[in-house]
């Protein structure tokens, strides 16, 4: 491998530092870089920072000024800044804080009352890919292979159902995993928890490309060609939606709409 192909950072074009971000109308977003503006959103250091266009586009889709928003797992508080920007109401919760409005708590029990929340938006672990702490409590610590992975992600899910005003939004930010020469499709497996198991309501699934992570270099670039493999190159942001009502189920909307355009 010639020396000066290592971990050489592809970096794609920057956007003007006044400009809002665009407003997304298609199911493929792609960033040049994790922020936007002048002040900084979240901590673009912190392993696993969230693109702050993402949360920038919810809010703009599917909450008005004052209203109340939820990150269980808040990090580097990319949604916190996000959202005071945007003179949103916010609470942002994680295990392990790195901003200072982000409270310390485990998200599979969130302290809020039921039907209370406007928006969620999470950016979960992916797996077992990055060390986020050493609390016993970070879902990060089980592989993204073991069963057990899904199932706490599935408490967590409960929760945000619970505190989710009905009709209103949460969107989960996930990857899919490769390592040791087996895929993992993270993404379709918590689609399936969000929508049969805690019964969301599908809106939609975003593809978001992946810029910044730490194998988007020339090294790694040149083994996916030469062990034939492929780095990931998208996450999900899956879109879904508390019902309106208890009757108005995933399962029974589908139902109505299938006879509708038959
Ligand atoms: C992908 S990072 C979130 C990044 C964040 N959106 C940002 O922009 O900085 C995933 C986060 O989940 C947190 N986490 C893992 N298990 C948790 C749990 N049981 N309760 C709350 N947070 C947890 C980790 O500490 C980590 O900060």
């Amino acid at each position: 491998m010639p020396k000066e192909l290592k971990n050489k950072v592809i970096q794609p074009p920057l956007i003007n530092q006044d400009e809002k971000p665009p407003f997304e109308t298609t199911t493929l977003w792609d960033y040049p870089k994790q922020s936007y503006g002048k002040t900084p959103k979240g901590n673009n250091r912190f392993q696993g920072v969230t693109p702050a266009f993402i949360i920038w586009n919810m809010l703009q889709r599917y909450t008005k000024p004052g209203n109340l928003v939820v990150d269980p797992m808040a990090g580097s508080g990319t949604t916190v800044d996000v959202c005071e920007e945007e003179e949103r109401r916010v609470i942002g919760y994680d295990i392990n804080p790195q901003h200072p409005k982000v409270i310390k708590n485990d998200s599979r029990k969130i302290p809020l009352e039921d039907n209370s929340v406007d928006m969620v938006f999470i950016d979960s672990p992916y797996g077992d890919n990055v060390n986020y702490s050493n609390e016993l409590a970070d879902v990060g610590k089980i592989s993204a292979e073991d069963s057990r992975f899904y199932e706490e992600l599935e408490k967590v899910a409960r929760e945000i159902f619970r505190i989710l005003k009905p009709g209103k939004v949460m969107g989960w930010l996930i990857g899919d995993q490769w390592v040791r020469k087996k895929f993992t499709p993270v993404g379709f497996k918590i689609y399936e928890m969000l929508t049969e198991r805690v019964e969301f309501e599908p809106i939609d699934m975003i593809c978001v490309a992946r810029r910044g992570q730490s194998s988007n270099t020339r090294i790694w670039h040149y083994r996916a060609q030469k062990f034939n493999f492929f780095l990931r190159g998208f996450k999900y942001l899956i879109l879904v939606k508390k019902p309106d009502s208890k009757a108005e189920t995933s399962k029974s909307v589908n139902k109505v709409k299938w006879q509708r355009y038959k």
